[in-house]
């Protein structure tokens, strides 16, 4: 016998039926990004290596530990995008987009790659839904992306999720918060593995997303960045927080929220899942969105000079919510088609195809054989009626249809429905939601 192949680790297939909360997802997202003026784009799965280095950071977990990064067979080095932030930041220069439009609002739907350490929530392969706005340093811009992603979460019915709020300043004061934070860990270096005391050394403030035990403490006593930052900035973010007021959206301010990603400057949010009681089925990998301005990033990556701000939402982690609890919702055909062996299978197949093409849901046995053994069948894909195509039924030129669901001595079990008027019959009788 040959071998079993496996799935690489860390990366999911994504299969029926749960392909179907994801296909509701991606179909309220393309609706609600839409009414707020996002357009969708895709780019490439790779990027040059350079693009991650520059834009993510040298110095963090993502460019240190976790890329997908190959020679190509011209030996150039190409990188698995771990993000979509920094793609979309590419071709927004290479495109010269901001010669055609002052503003510019786009969302990105797609797999990303960084090889982690897996556990419930956290893979090698995942997807995010992002959006990018760039061309105003407003802070009205980062209160519509956290406005939309809200939004977005309470249309898809995720429930209990926080908001994280902090400000990381423009950069000018920055300088000086790294000081204070070199002044803090200093004296702390033997708590630190010798990858720590290498992220102490070259950019103190990835010190406060390590997971390390041993510094969770120092980190919690950390200083804060938001007591640094410089006096425009704290303007601006006074002033997001006065329209999220204003808008109604519930935030804790979170003065430990650095995020991962060097790129921020100013407003950085994170919406977390954080359920009043029960467990917490995500744990530590409760983050379903992470995002926050970066007015600097398109300039560094040789565009012009154009503020930005944006978000990245985990898909993985929604839908694993979303599924967590739900009742298994029938999905299956309207109508299912028992056939007989002979000539007149050929009718019954061709009519299965008429159906579907006019946008039915409509199904048969393709292994044909005894009647009871195809009923079985249709009570198994969840078909809601089910009628055998026989002899009888064409001379009378009307099928038989019996309601699956209902019990035999129920009145409505059985319906007859002339042929001509089938496809009518079956889109007034589709399960609500699907199509017929
Ligand atoms: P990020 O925080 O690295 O930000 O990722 C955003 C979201 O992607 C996370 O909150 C999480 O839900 C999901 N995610 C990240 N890694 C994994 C993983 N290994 N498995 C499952 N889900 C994961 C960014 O990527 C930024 N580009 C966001 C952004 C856009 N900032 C501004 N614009």
């Amino acid at each position: 016998m040959s071998q079993k192949l496996a799935g690489v680790k860390g990366m999911n297939d994504l299969l029926p039926p749960q392909i179907e909360t994801w296909q509701r997802v991606e179909r309220t997202a393309r609706a609600l990004f839409g009414c707020y003026g996002y357009s969708e784009i895709r780019t490439p799965i790779v990027e040059d290596t350079a693009l991650f280095v520059r834009s993510v950071g040298e110095v963090t977990d993502i460019v240190k530990k976790e890329m997908y990064t190959f020679n190509d067979k011209g030996g150039r080095s190409i990188t698995m995008r771990p993000e979509g932030t920094a793609p979309a930041a590419r071709a927004y220069i290479e495109h010269g987009v901001a010669n055609t439009e002052p503003i510019t609002r786009w969302f990105y739907m797609g797999p990303m790659f960084r090889y982690e350490r897996m556990k419930t929530g956290r893979y090698r392969q995942f997807y995010q839904l992002g959006a990018e706005a760039y061309g105003s340093a407003d802070p009205s811009m980062d209160v519509e992306v956290i406005a939309l992603t809200a939004e977005f979460l309470k249309q898809i019915g995720v429930p209990d999720v926080v908001l994280h709020l902090n400000s990381l300043g423009d950069g000018s004061t920055r300088p000086q918060y790294v000081e204070a934070l070199k002044a803090h860990f200093a004296p702390l270096t033997h708590l630190m593995s010798e990858d720590a005391r290498q992220t102490f050394e070259r950019n103190p403030m990835r010190l406060l997303d390590s997971k390390e035990e041993a510094l969770q403490e120092p980190i919690a006593k950390a200083p804060a960045i938001l007591d640094f930052i410089d006096e425009a900035s704290r303007k601006h973010f006074d002033d997001v927080q006065r329209l999220l007021g204003r808008l109604g959206i519930a935030y804790e301010l979170d003065r430990r929220l650095v995020r991962g990603l060097d790129y921020y400057t100013r407003t950085t949010f994170e919406f977390i899942y954080q359920p009043k009681s029960g467990d917490n089925a995500l744990g530590t990998a409760g983050t379903v969105c992470g995002g926050g301005r970066y007015d600097g990033l398109v300039h560094e990556l040789g565009g012009p000079e154009k503020p930005a701000v944006g978000f990245a939402m985990g898909l993985d982690r929604l839908v694993m919510l979303l599924e967590a609890g739900k009742a298994p919702q029938a999905t299956g055909p309207t109508l299912f088609i028992g056939t007989f062996d002979g000539p007149l299978r050929d009718d019954a197949v061709a009519t299965v195809m008429r159906l579907r093409n006019a946008g039915h849901r409509v199904d048969f046995d393709p292994r044909g054989g005894k009647l009871r053994r195809q009923i079985e069948r249709a009570d198994k894909v969840g078909a809601r009626y089910f009628a055998t195509w026989g002899e009888q039924e064409v001379q009378e030129g009307a099928l038989e249809l019996k309601a699956l669901g209902l019990p035999d001595d129920h009145p409505n079990k059985t319906t007859k429905v002339e042929l001509a008027r089938l496809g009518e019959w079956l889109a007034l009788n589709a399960r609500p939601g699907a199509a017929s």
